[in-house]
């Protein structure tokens, strides 16, 4: 919903109003009374106020003074979150809270370094306790905290409960309504943490300790002493839970009240206490005088039979004495007579029944009233600043809160009122001193023309009151001391007659006819700032005489408990000077009080109760009025709004409407007077409508001013989107600049590590290449650190060519060239790897080929570099057989028997004598060889019996198997020829077992010829191969050349 600027039509007209952007609810009515354009007019003001109630929006402002309206309810306004909206936030931008009020207090005393003080008033049930617990709530939450202090803030407001259940009552206004006032110091230190407190307590109502009027009760503490103490501390107070029981706490009737819980309460108080600081015995003694008033409540009188009073209630006047502290029949004598001096000469006189009741009840109030004053002073050492914070603290400043009675007009008014709507008359005229004081200051300082500001002036009421010797106050305090018979009404007629004539006095006696109507003759009418009061005289004496007998002094004086010996002092029964009157006490107190206030900047606080039901949602127009009028509001307004509505510093009116005129939006850089004066002109303000004064623009109606603000919110679109723009703008170019810097960041780190990383290889490098070319240069020396790189290097590439080219098969004989300190090593894996190469060739060798490299194996030892034509054999495989098996005949196998031929092949055999060849087969078996001719074995020759085997060194199949010439059997040796004779030996010495004798013969071989007879065979070369009979008769073999290419 868009602010709209409406008028509503009630009388004075309320204009709705968007005094800053809040939010559409918080619109409602004006947030600022200044800002009513019909200022004069009640019925617009309560008119704002109830709508804004209606919404639930408590405050309004009237300038810096707060109206708060109780709402009866818990609203969603005090959380810490709230607290946090209002901290440092100037108080017009944001709509009227109490938070606001302490937050600007608080900055106030910080930058301006001036005590402040808030004072809170209101008519009973207004809200001015709750006010002042939610400022100090708002203290202890948002200061910083001091280190020495931590608890402080704790203690402050644990000081609340205690007071609250001492000082406050239920009566039938307020269920929790004060019974004194209280003027409260926090102190706070340079950096602006509270580190001390002090509080001051007024007039505390103590009659009603001893009575109460109906629906009323008496303080807290008793109810909640009955209902939450303990069954053991009950018993040792001699009390029973009952309320009724007790005559103090009867006369109101009403033990319970539903919004109270007394059992929660007493819990809290306990723990309160103990968080301020009493010790154990100090509560308990508190809670003896407390049971002790009780129990003097219940004290009877009757009559003697001499008919003198005396005390019905022995066991009463015992327990009392016990909680006391005091003697038994002190107390009861002290109870039943006074002693007066009269002449220098003490006196005993006897009291009558009446006089006893009274002096009973004096005492009550005396214990009670001085208990509480003991408990004030003892919270105060609790808070009080301690000295080395003290000394740190220098620039400490303090903000007072004031939580005081309002003006009080009940159907009876006695001397309590009399003295609270005194009160209000001397915080009236502070307050009007004050306003107009800083009001005119604030024309001076801005250089603007003094307007003279029409108010009603109370001192004239306050002078009518406390004036010396003519006011009412001493009037009264002259009849309490006049020798003779005093009495109230005595005292109202030298009031008459003193007074008679005062413009603001009247009495049933000098009031005209409609006035004397209305009035009673005990009672005399002030007419108040606020109002017309009227005041019954009755008890005026009493009450302000607040005698005690000086027999009961004495016996308190003698009490064992420290707290009484601290209220009742013996030098106060010495001192023969009478204490001052409770009403010249009470002026002095407030004198004192003013002087503090008029010491400090004031900011205030105006509760309203809006109905007297206690109900939220209901407002009592009739009821608002009254306060209204009581408080002074409309007086108030015609003060801020003399002269003119509104006024704002330059720079936040500048701020706000820049975007109202092209010449200073967006920013004005000039003077902040130019810029302010170029926007007005822009807006068409008329000279009468504004002053520009040195720092503060004053707008003299509010509807320039809301003319204005319209014309913002009209504006409000435009600078949204011009703001989005440049807002969105800035963001992405902050984005963007994020990320080029990460960018640039990565990049740098990046490019260091790989320059890092070259220029560690590049020094590793030149390092490498020195240590090699030393190494080099020390090559030749013993292993030394200079060469160990170096020749370690040339070993290890040797190694690694080595492991590439190591021979791949035996024959291979190629290896690398081993540097010389490798040579050996060198020759050891060559052996090595051959061994390794040979091993794996042999097993993977098959037996065929391996009996085959036997025989050639042998063959070679046989024929290597003996006979030419062993060269030519090498490269043939040797066979298993020369012959097919079907080549040897049957009968020869048959004749062999189990004899297996194992190799046969075609020979010649040449006869012994002749030469004549033969041609005959070779069979070879395990232990002997066969000649056999076709089917014929024509010669065995054991192996056992074979000498040794001849051949030729040439290229012929010549061989001789020389036989024993011994055995006759043998017809000598055997020359034969054979085309494979290197095989056929070869397998033949091997089967025989006769490779050691087999002889390779250059020249030529000799054998026997049976019977000692020898032939030879020669051997020469020749074209071709021939075997024939020689010349001597030799054996002639010819064989060829064979070349070995
Ligand atoms: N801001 C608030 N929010 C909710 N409830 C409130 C508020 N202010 C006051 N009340 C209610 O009104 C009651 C009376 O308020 P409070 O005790 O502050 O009055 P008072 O002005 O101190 O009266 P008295 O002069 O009798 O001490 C409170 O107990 C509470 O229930
Ligand atoms: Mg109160």
């Amino acid at each position: 919903m868009r602010y709209q600027g409406r008028e509503v039509g009630v009388e004075g007209r309320v204009r709705l109003v968007m005094e800053s952007a809040l939010t559409a609810r918080d619109r409602v009515g004006v947030q600022d009374f200044v800002l009513l354009e019909n200022y004069t007019s009640e019925a617009a003001f309560i008119e704002n106020l109830r709508r804004r109630f209606r919404e639930n929006l408590i405050y309004t402002y009237i300038g810096s003074v707060l109206v708060s309206v109780n709402p009866y309810k818990e609203l969603e306004i005090y959380s810490k979150q709230h607290m946090e909206r209002y901290r440092g936030v100037s108080f017009y931008e944001i709509s009227p809270h109490i938070y606001a009020v302490s937050d600007n207090t608080y900055r106030a005393m910080r930058t301006e370094r001036k005590d402040q003080c808030i004072l809170i008033s209101g008519e009973s049930g207004a809200g001015k306790t709750e006010a002042s617990k939610k400022i100090l709530l708002y203290y202890a939450v948002t200061c910083p905290a001091n280190d020495h202090m931590a608890s402080l803030g704790d203690r402050l407001l644990q000081s609340n409960p205690v007071l609250e259940a001492f000082g406050n009552a239920k009566t039938l206004r307020n269920d929790n309504s004060s019974r004194f006032g209280k003027y409260m110091d926090v102190q706070f230190d340079f950096r602006g943490a509270p580190v001390g407190g002090h509080i001051l307590n007024y007039l505390l109502e103590k009659s009603r300790v001893v009575h109460q009027n109906h629906g009323e009760r008496n303080f807290h503490i008793f109810y909640q002493l009955l209902d939450g103490g303990e069954e053991d501390l009950l018993k040792t107070l001699d009390l029973a839970r009952n309320p009724q029981n007790y005559q103090y706490l009867v006369k109101g009737n009403c033990p319970r009240v539903s919004s109270i819980n007394d059992k929660n309460d007493w819990k809290a108080v306990m723990k309160a206490l103990s968080i301020i600081g009493f010790t154990e015995g100090e509560v308990q003694e508190l809670l003896n005088i407390i049971a002790s008033v009780l129990h003097l409540g219940n004290i009877q009188f009757g009559e003697g039979e001499d008919g003198e009073t005396r005390i019905t209630t022995d066991t009463q006047i015992r327990n009392l004495a016990k909680l006391l502290g005091v003697d038994g029949s002190a107390l009861r004598e002290a109870l039943t007579h006074k002693k007066l001096i009269a002449k220098g000469e003490e006196m005993i006189s006897p009291l009558n029944f009446e006089q006893a009741g009274s002096a009973r009840d004096a005492l009550a109030k005396a214990v009670y009233g001085r208990t509480f004053t003991w408990l004030v002073e003892k919270i105060n050492q609790s808070l009080a600043l301690k000295d080395e914070v003290y000394h740190s603290s220098k620039g400490s400043s303090v903000i007072g809160l004031l939580d005081i009675y309002g003006f009080e007009v009940l159907q009876h008014n006695s001397f309590e009122q009399f003295c609270i709507n005194y009160c209000n008359e001397k915080l009236q005229q502070l307050f009007i001193e004050l306003t107009l004081r800083s009001e005119q200051e604030e024309y001076e300082t801005e250089g603007i023309a003094w307007e003279t500001v029409q108010y009603f002036d109370n001192k004239i009421i306050c002078d009518l009151i406390e004036e010396k010797h003519k006011g009412i106050i001493s009037i009264l305090d002259e009849e309490c001391l006049r020798p003779g018979e005093a009495c109230d009404v005595s005292f109202l007629e030298k009031l008459e007659d003193t007074l008679g004539g005062h413009a603001h006095f009247v009495t049933h006696k000098l009031a005209n006819g409609k006035t004397r109507r209305v009035m009673s003759r005990e009672e005399f009418r002030l007419l108040h700032y606020a109002g017309e009061v009227n005041y019954n005289v009755s008890g005026f004496l009493d009450k302000n005489n607040d005698l005690l007998y000086r027999s009961l002094k004495e016996v308190m004086c003698q009490s064992s408990h420290q707290i009484l010996n601290q209220c009742f002092r013996r030098e106060e029964v010495i001192d023969q000077k009478r204490p001052e009157m409770a009403a010249t006490q009470f002026k002095n107190s407030l004198t004192k009080l003013m002087e503090i206030l008029m010491s400090k900047e004031p900011s205030y606080v105006r509760c309203i109760k809006p109905n007297d039901a206690k109900q939220p949602g209901r407002f009592d127009e009739v009821l608002v009025r009254h306060q209204v009028k009581y408080l002074g509001l409309m007086e108030n307004l015609r003060v801020r709004r003399a002269g003119f509505a509104y006024r704002r510093r330059f720079e936040a009116f500048l701020q706000r409407y820049k975007p109202l005129c092209p010449e200073t939006w967006p920013n004005w850089h000039g003077r902040l007077a130019d810029g302010v004066s170029t926007l007005v002109k822009h807006l068409g303000y008329k000279p009468e409508e504004y002053k520009l004064g040195r720092s503060k623009i004053f707008i003299r109606f509010p509807k320039t001013l809301f003319t204005t603000e319209d014309a913002l919110e009209a504006k409000k679109p435009a600078i949204a989107l011009t703001l989005q723009t440049s807002w969105r703008g800035y963001r992405e170019r902050a984005k963007y600049q994020r990320i080029r810097h990460a960018v640039i960041v990565i990049q740098s780190a990046w490019r260091g590590m790989k320059a890092r990383r070259r220029a560690k290889r590049r020094r590793q490098a030149a390092e490498l290449i020195r240590r090699f070319i030393k190494g080099f240069i020390y090559r030749d020396e013993e292993y030394c650190p200079e060469n160990e790189y170096f020749l370690d290097h040339v070993r290890f590439s040797f190694l690694k060519t080595l492991r590439k080219n190591l021979p791949k098969s035996v024959l291979d004989k190629s290896w690398p060239t081993p540097p010389p300190s490798l040579t050996e090593a060198s020759e050891h894996l060559r052996r090595l790897h051959m061994q390794n190469m040979v091993m794996k060739y042999c097993r993977r060798i098959q037996p065929e080929w391996r009996k085959q490299m036997e025989q050639k194996v042998v063959a070679s030892e046989i024929f290597k570099e003996q006979k030419d034509s062993y060269p030519q054999s090498v490269g043939k495989l040797f066979l298993g057989s020369r012959l097919e098996s079907e080549q040897i005949n049957l009968k020869v196998i048959q004749t062999l028997g189990n004899e297996k031929v194992q190799y046969g092949a075609a020979v010649t055999k040449y006869d012994r004598r002749g030469f004549k060849a033969r041609p005959r087969q070779l069979l070879l078996t395990a232990t002997f060889a066969v000649l056999v001719d076709r089917t014929k074995i024509k010669q065995r020759i054991d192996y056992n019996a074979l000498r040794s085997i001849s051949v030729g060194s040439l290229s012929d199949g010549i061989f001789v198997l020389h036989m024993p010439s011994e055995d006759n059997k043998q017809k000598g040796d055997v020359v034969l020829h054979c085309d494979h004779v290197i095989e056929l030996v070869t397998k033949l010495a091997m089967m025989a077992g006769k490779i050691n004798h087999v002889n390779v013969s250059p020249g030529s071989i000799r054998f026997a010829v049976a019977r000692g007879k020898e032939g030879i065979i020669d051997f020469i070369r020749g074209s071709e191969l021939k075997v024939a009979k020689g010349k001597r008769g030799h054996l002639l073999v010819t064989a060829p050349q064979i070349s070995t290419t």
